[in-house]
């Protein structure tokens, strides 16, 4: 059988190899809110343009909330012969109202009508991402706040440098995802385009108003060529790009709690929530939900990759090969929304191991700086020599097998004779941390006052 959407010049239907690479329905179909309501917007501009009777219009909207209803009700019955969500929901549209449905495509081409849908689905995504990337905003800031002067060892190539905070760690995150917002927000700018009304590609003889069904739509505004309008599909590359940078941002954050909650270092507890068991070792429990945030972004970048190569070199305007951006786009932003949901409980029900934490910020002669920082500024020392002095220190404390603080006075002034019994004070890691005050710097205080901020923005939205 020829297709009846199209068939008209056609003897013989596809072949079955045909028809399963061609159709979309399996996938698209998740397109149909946005499908119907660019239907709407197109129905009531060509009646207000006079291009097609206001009653026609009418029936037109009144089928397609019926479509609408029956697909959310499960009784829509989809169908692969069909190809897409578009002729799918336009042959059932004749079904229910006659002849009228045929006046509704047009004007208007499935070229512009599938970049119309996957658009405004896009839009929304967006949307909830940004919703999502705040709530885990707050959940980190919140938590950074209870911790403010929790102590943890701060590290450069993962071996401990300086004592920080809890709470100043959980917002170098917060701030990640502030840029990572920052770039959704300006992607969905080229995002919000309307591409409806370019039709195939040339544009259309039809007095259609452009203006109407972008305004109808939420679209800032027309596409102002049909071409670019049919076969633009970097709105598509800059979210994904976006995206992946987010997601490599979770990544971070999901190896840090991989490694926090390993035996051997013990700084934080999941909840049995976000935790599993071992089906053959009875004592484990694993942190899988941050190993597979850790993992999503190969398949994020995956699909950036996909589709860049998908559009590399395509002459314009439309091709098929375009239909390729609907599963790679969809499955990407899926799980990108997962992992952000599930590091939001992770992050909400994790409890920070204080005194490991504390413990693990007085190793390894953590305040080492801030005793060379004393000698810069009390004995005056140029900070390369007191780097040199504190050298020794540390070598001292080393063969000695104590902390800094524990180190006799007698055995630092034999090192450096000006040394006085005033510099313990700044050997503790709550000094080291108290001191920095700069802007930015990881003092409880600031900590304190930037979590705070955050949390009073976020709500301000
Ligand atoms: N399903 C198609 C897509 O997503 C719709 C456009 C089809 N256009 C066409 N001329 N066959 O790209």
């Amino acid at each position: 059988m020829t297709n009846k959407m199209w068939g008209g010049r056609f003897k013989e239907g596809p072949s079955a190899i045909m028809a399963e690479i061609n159709a979309s329905i399996n996938f698209d179909q998740r397109l149909y809110a946005q499908d119907i309501a660019g239907s709407k917007a197109h129905a009531a501009m060509l009646a207000k343009q006079g291009i097609i009777t206001k009653s026609d219009a009418a029936d037109i909207g009144k089928g397609l909330d019926q479509i609408l209803n029956e697909i959310e009700q499960g009784k829509f019955k989809f169908s692969a012969a069909l190809e897409d969500i578009h002729l799918n929901v336009e042959s059932r549209l004749k079904e229910l109202i006659g002849d009228a449905a045929g006046r509704l495509h047009t004007a208007r081409s499935r070229n512009d009508q599938a970049v119309t849908d996957m658009r405004l689905y896009v839009r929304d995504c967006v949307d909830a991402l940004d919703a999502a990337l705040q709530e885990l905003q707050v959940a980190l800031a919140s938590k950074a706040e209870a911790h403010a002067a929790t102590l943890m060892p701060g590290f450069t190539h993962l071996q401990s440098a300086q004592p920080v905070t809890f709470g100043h760690h959980l917002l170098a995150y917060v701030e990640m995802l502030g840029r990572d917002r920052a770039r959704l927000a300006d992607a969905r700018k080229r995002v919000n385009e309307n591409a409806l009304g370019a039709a195939a590609l040339a544009g259309t003889s039809y007095p259609i108003d452009r203006h109407m069904t972008s305004k109808d739509l939420g679209f800032s505004g027309p596409m102002r060529n049909s071409m670019d309008a049919v076969s633009a599909r970097d709105y598509i590359l800059e979210v994904l790009s976006a995206c992946t940078i987010s997601s490599i941002h979770l990544s971070r954050l999901a190896e840090e709690i991989v490694i926090w909650c390993s035996s051997q270092f013990r700084f934080v507890k999941l909840s049995d929530k976000f935790t599993t068991g071992s089906s053959i070792m009875p004592q484990k429990r694993n942190p899988d939900a941050a190993e597979l945030i850790r993992a999503k972004p190969g398949r994020i970048l995956g699909a950036f990759t996909a589709l860049a190569m998908v559009m590399k070199g395509l002459p314009m305007a439309y091709a098929k090969d375009m239909q390729e951006d609907k599963e790679l786009t969809f499955d990407a932003l899926d799980n990108f929304a997962l992992a952000i949901a599930a590091m939001a409980g992770m992050v909400r029900d994790m409890e920070p191991q204080v005194a490991t934490l504390k413990a693990a910020a007085n190793a390894d002669y953590s305040t080492a700086t801030d005793l060379a920082d004393w000698l810069v500024q009390v004995l005056k020392m140029p900070f390369r020599e007191a780097h040199h002095v504190t050298g020794r220190v540390v070598a001292l404390a080393e063969k000695k097998s104590c902390t800094l603080s524990e180190l006799r006075l007698e055995d630092m002034q034999a090192i450096h004779g000006g040394i006085t019994k005033d510099v313990y004070k700044r050997l503790t890691v709550e000094a080291s941390v108290a001191s920095r005050t700069s802007f930015g710097g990881t003092a409880p205080a600031n900590v304190r006052r930037e979590a705070r901020r955050w949390l009073r923005a976020s709500k301000g939205k």
